[in-house]
């Protein structure tokens, strides 16, 4: 009891800024009548972490499209679930797309395969999903959300995020900028971080990012 109050304060902490999307996230898990959310973003734009906050604030399943497979079904039939988060839906295959299309229409789920049959209705439950390109889905599903848009961070945001993911490290900001510098994302920002030492300066910064460029998928621009 004492850890699901807990859990309910602390489902969006470990996103930086983005209050005002925050709000709406609550206001639409509160809210007694279905409701469907997308987001849509660059890579490191923090999805994956509403989905996740998502689920620690209500009670819910997490899916990744990009590994899709039949446990989704198994998952669903068993827990019927209110809350369904659905990560990389754009990677989603297309018949599953088209299965979560007649879903959010109906509520019904209905699959008949060789081994297995499904067909069972789960109400009222809200969808919420994440994606990079929202033109992979079809227009009628896109149409079934309500679309929020994340755009990339601004510099000012960038090295904000930087300070929050790398807490212990006082030169965060230094690791920020030069990543910012090279156009990398904030996962560039953790993994540098991860290799550097207490007493490592900017120079040092500079020479493990260089040496990531060099061997690395950082894109020097
Ligand atoms: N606003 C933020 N606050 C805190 N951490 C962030 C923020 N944005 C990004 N991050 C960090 O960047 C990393 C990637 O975030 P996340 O997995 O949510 O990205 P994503 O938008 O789902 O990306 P992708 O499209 O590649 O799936 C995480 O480790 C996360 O901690
Ligand atoms: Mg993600």
């Amino acid at each position: 009891m004492l850890l699901d109050l807990f859990r309910k304060e602390i489902g969006f902490e470990n996103i930086h800024g983005y209050d005002d999307i925050k709000d709406i996230v609550k206001r639409a898990l509160d809210a007694e009548d279905n409701y469907n959310l997308l987001f849509i973003g660059p890579p490191a734009s923090a999805k994956t972490l509403f989905l996740l906050g998502i689920i620690e604030y209500k009670k819910g399943v997490y899916f990744d499209g990009s590994n899709t497979t039949n446990r989704i079904l198994d998952v669903l039939e068993e827990k019927k679930p209110k809350i369904i988060c659905i990560d990389e839906l754009d990677k989603m295959p297309k018949q599953f797309q088209e299965k979560l299309l007649n879903f959010m229409e109906s509520g019904h789920i209905k699959v008949d395969q060789m081994r297995k049959r499904y067909d069972f209705k789960i109400k009222e439950a809200k969808v919420f999903a994440a994606c990079n390109e929202i033109t992979r889905l079809s227009r009628p599903l896109q149409s079934r959300f309500r679309r929020l848009h994340l755009p990339r961070y601004t510099e000012e945001q960038f090295l904000e995020v930087s300070v929050k993911v790398l807490p212990k490290l006082k030169i965060a900001h230094v690791i920020g900028k030069a990543v910012w510098d090279q156009r990398g994302d904030i996962r560039d920002v953790i993994s540098i971080g991860k290799l550097v030492r207490k007493n490592d300066g900017p120079e040092e910064v500079e020479q493990i990012l260089a040496t990531m460029i060099k061997y690395g998928e950082i894109k020097e621009h």
